[in-house]
């Protein structure tokens, strides 16, 4: 069975691919700035660049993960043009889709939750899961939290940046969140690549954490000084959902995949994970 990863360069896609090629999977991955060897060259922008490429590999499933920062062209038309592509493939469809598309008021979300994006970036994941959604409505539309591992998950780097002064900013002690470690997001994707689920399905971390905490975490695993570490509340007039928490119980029932809590990931970390 072929799985085509969008995105091996990055942070997911490349865990995800490296975990479906260890569970038997033929995986072939793409890249759009910095290359990946043996993988396919793809801007997702591109429609038929995403047709063509589509129509050689001729994968069973397509993973999208590839996504830009705010990147409206990237995000949102080039997830239409990959769920385009896949449909007119007969292939399956796992997208990832992100938290952003809300806007916290709420707090606690379940699937059924619609999108009320707050920003640039969450309006634009949110044009891509209705894109996904109408083109084939038997996609799974995965929406996740933090990503975390190996050291290269943003919220990582930004700790490690601010406590070496190199970034400016703080973490909110009050902005809540519930991560998620790379390899069983990565775990899930490929486990939805068989088994059917169509929709929205919420796949995020057991722990809700502020990102204070969640940093101070972080830095505990690294050797590093928490108290180094610049925080505060979130800010009057500040444009990012506050208090947000996805609800995975319906991922409990449909994924044998374990999504643990950062407290039990970070606290024990795997090889490699700092
Ligand atoms: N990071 C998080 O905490 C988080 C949270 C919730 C949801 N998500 C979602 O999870 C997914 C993966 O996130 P990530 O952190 O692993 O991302 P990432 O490390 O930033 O990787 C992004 C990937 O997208 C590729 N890409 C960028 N522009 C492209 C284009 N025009 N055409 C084709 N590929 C392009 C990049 O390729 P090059 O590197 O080769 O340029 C890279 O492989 C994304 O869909 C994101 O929205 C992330």
């Amino acid at each position: 069975m072929r799985m085509l990863i969008t995105g091996v360069s990055g942070h997911l896609g490349g865990v995800t691919a490296r975990r479906a090629a260890a569970a038997g999977w033929d995986v072939v991955g793409t890249y759009f700035s910095n290359p990946v060897a043996g993988g396919e060259a793809l801007d997702v922008r591109d429609r038929d660049a995403v047709d063509g490429l589509v129509r050689k590999v001729k994968p069973d499933v397509v993973v999208h993960t590839a996504a830009g920062r705010e990147d409206w062209p990237t995000i949102a038309d080039g997830s239409a043009h990959v769920a385009l592509a896949a449909a007119r493939a007969g292939a399956r469809l796992v997208h990832v889709s992100t938290e952003a598309v809300l806007s916290g008021r709420d707090v606690h979300y379940d699937e059924s939750a619609l999108p009320d994006p707050i920003y640039r970036y969450g309006a634009a994941k949110a044009a891509a899961e209705t894109a996904v959604k109408a083109i084939d409505p038997a996609a799974a539309v995965v929406r996740t939290s933090l990503i975390l591992g190996y050291g290269r998950g943003v919220h990582e780097k930004l700790t490690h940046d601010l406590i070496a002064g190199r970034a400016e900013g703080m973490l909110f002690t009050d902005q809540i969140r519930k991560p998620i470690h790379v390899d069983d997001l990565a775990d899930a994707l490929i486990e939805l690549a068989t088994n059917g689920h169509a929709g929205v399905l919420n796949v995020a971390g057991a722990d809700p954490i502020s990102r204070y905490d969640l940093g101070v975490l972080v830095a505990e695993r690294d050797g590093l000084d928490p108290a180094l570490i610049p925080h505060g509340p979130v800010p009057a007039g500040f444009t990012a959902p506050v208090d947000l928490r996805l609800i995975i119980d319906l991922a409990g029932r449909v994924l044998t995949t374990r999504l643990r809590g950062c407290r039990e990931f970070l606290r024990s970390p795997a090889p490699g994970d700092r």
